[in-house]
């Protein structure tokens, strides 16, 4: 059995939220998204249409899909507006204690029947569900980034979550053209738990001297076929957004290769945590 969904909320309209909706809206869905001011609002509702002016310019989306979608997407500032959504998606900073203030705010507006997701890349979905009265009801849903484009959702299962949510999960997913693949509720879930350890064994590397960052790129791109290298893809991710999920890797597991790198430490305390705020390993020399 699943539930049929057709209001969808995200709360936050980040990098990861903004592509969440835009994703929703584009697959039909009326979509509503959170912000906690207007100007962030304003700024990841700009950043959807500018993907959608992006998609019509390259023909990919016609003027009408982007109006329609466009349509059906609104923001708001008050988390009573979720009152009707059947899903409300969480994709707010990588932070228990907020996650944690959040969940039972939710579940206090949503109707019982609704579900709550949440986005987290690591952070265990079952101490968010503890503060509701829905735990059933509740699972993780990951989104890659750019949500958009990368085609995988993890549907993350905790020990509490129904077979029905599953389920929904699953077929929501693939109606937002994504392949979702489930995952218990440890610490990194599936993608994460591979590819951190990745990302900090590169980042040793360099600390230990064995290769430039560019070489280090440049080999495993070439080398292996992906699309970018370990530092590019630290940038492309956040380097705050990596730590976060390291140190939560860590803390469940206390594996020595998810331990953060003092290098990766330092860069985050100096406020540099790549794309999004524009300084990170590519530009580190200019510092
Ligand atoms: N909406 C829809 N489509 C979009 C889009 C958007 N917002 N943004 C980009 N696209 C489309 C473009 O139109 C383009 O399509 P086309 O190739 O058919 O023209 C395509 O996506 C690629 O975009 P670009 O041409 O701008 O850029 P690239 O070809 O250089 O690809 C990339 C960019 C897809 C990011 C590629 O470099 C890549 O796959 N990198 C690896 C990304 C990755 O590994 N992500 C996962 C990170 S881990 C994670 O997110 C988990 C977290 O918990 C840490």
């Amino acid at each position: 059995m699943t539930m049929e969904i057709k209001r969808v909320g995200v709360v936050g309209c980040g990098l990861m939220g903004s592509g969440i909706a835009q994703t929703c809206a584009q697959s039909g869905y009326e979509t509503l998204v959170h912000e906690v001011n207007q100007q962030l609002l304003d700024k990841g509702l700009a950043r959807i249409c500018g993907a959608w002016e992006m998609l019509v310019s390259k023909q990919k989306l016609s003027e009408g899909q982007a109006q329609e979608a466009r349509a059906r997407l609104r923001g708001t500032l008050t988390l009573e507006a979720f009152h009707d959504c059947d899903l409300v998606i969480e994709a707010i900073i990588e932070n228990m204690d907020e996650k944690r203030k959040l969940f039972p705010q939710l579940d206090r507006i949503l109707r019982s029947d609704a579900l709550i997701a949440s986005n987290t890349s690591s952070l265990t979905i079952i101490e968010m569900a503890a503060m509701t009265n829905r735990q059933d009801r509740i699972a993780g849903l990951h989104f890659f980034n750019p949500a958009p484009v990368m085609k995988l959702v993890e549907v993350v299962r905790t020990i509490a979550t129904s077979d029905e949510t599953v389920e929904t999960l699953k077929g929501f997913a693939q109606s937002l053209g994504k392949t979702p693949v489930v995952a218990r509720d440890r610490a990194g879930f599936i993608v994460n738990f591979l590819l951190i350890p990745y990302m900090l064994a590169a980042i040793r590397m360099y600390e230990q001297g064995f290769a430039t960052m560019e070489d280090i790129d440049t080999s495993m791109k070439l080398g292996c076929g992906y699309p970018m290298g370990p530092f590019e893809l630290l940038d492309y991710v956040g380097l705050d957004t990596t730590l976060y999920a390291a140190q939560a890797i860590y803390d469940d597991f206390k594996d020595a290769l998810y331990a953060p790198p003092p290098l990766l430490r330092r860069m985050v305390l100096a406020g540099r945590y790549g794309k999004k705020n524009g300084k990170g390993f590519s530009n580190m020399n200019d510092m």
